[in-house]
């Protein structure tokens, strides 16, 4: 079992791997784009080393239109038995799973390829921005199709703050919201790690957020680590 497809990684163009472009997106989405280069870096460092025999979950539980688990699937096929997408908006959910299906699915790929094709008819800027998707596609379509990943794939709508058990050794990783993208709902921030370690006492948990929300964040939880990344963000490791 391959559990990185450097091929991928090599050819990844984080400006066309994104939602909108190559992949779908959902209203308000744009305002929370995540980078596919920043979700490889968070993804790469997770320590998967199993535990035991239980499947090792990777949960992105802030999914969004699902960068984090679409780069899962396509660079770490193999890493995690499961990739689950959670989200509490119900069209960020619908979405995220498209976009899974995308990289993973060779009709859902040449459906999506099929629907950026016909865009181009709409205008010269679409037929110029098409062509250059269709293109990126058409390397793409081998590196990602020709050994699709054997992972269930789990897509639920979901507050973060109570979120279903399972059985396994379970990887959180999400970009969370901000302040000036998207809001959380269901809780305080500073709740969410004292909530999901209560939930999760084993899990592993890599948030990026920013640097203001740090402090409230991570107050009340011991062994946290942080990193800095660009743009006043921050990666919250537990
Ligand atoms: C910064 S965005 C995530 C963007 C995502 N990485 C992507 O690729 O699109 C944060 C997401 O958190 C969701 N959210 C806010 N509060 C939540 C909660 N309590 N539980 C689950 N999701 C929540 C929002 O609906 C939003 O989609």
């Amino acid at each position: 079992m391959r559990f990185r497809n450097d091929e991928f990684i090599r050819t990844l163009d984080p400006d066309i791997f994104s939602h909108g472009r190559l992949l779908r997106r959902f209203p308000g989405s744009d305002a929370c784009r995540f980078s596919a280069k920043v979700a490889l870096n968070l993804l790469e460092r997770v320590d998967d080393r199993p535990r035991g025999s239980r499947p090792r979950i990777l949960w992105d539980p802030f999914c969004g239109a699902g960068m984090i688990p679409c780069v899962a699937l396509a660079a770490f096929p193999g890493k995690f038995d499961v990739v689950v997408a959670s989200d509490i908006n119900g069209e960020a959910v619908a979405c995220a799973l498209g976009n899974l299906n995308i990289v993973c699915d060779s009709a859902a790929f040449a459906a999506r390829r099929a629907q950026i094709h016909k865009s181009r008819g709409m205008n010269q800027g679409m037929d110029r921005r098409g062509a250059i998707i269709e293109a990126y596609m058409a390397e793409l379509e081998p590196i990602l199709m020709t050994n699709p990943a054997t992972v269930t794939i789990g897509a639920l709508r979901g507050d973060a703050f109570r979120l279903p058990a399972v059985s396994g050794d379970v990887h959180f990783v999400a970009d969370l919201p901000h302040e000036n993208q998207s809001q959380l709902l269901g809780g305080p921030l500073s709740e969410l790690l004292p909530s999901l370690r209560s939930a999760f006492p084993d899990a592993t948990a890599t948030f990026v957020t920013t640097r203001d929300a740090v402090e409230q964040l991570c107050h009340s939880t011991p062994g946290v680590q942080l990193r800095d990344l660009a743009h006043g963000r921050v990666v919250v490791r537990l």
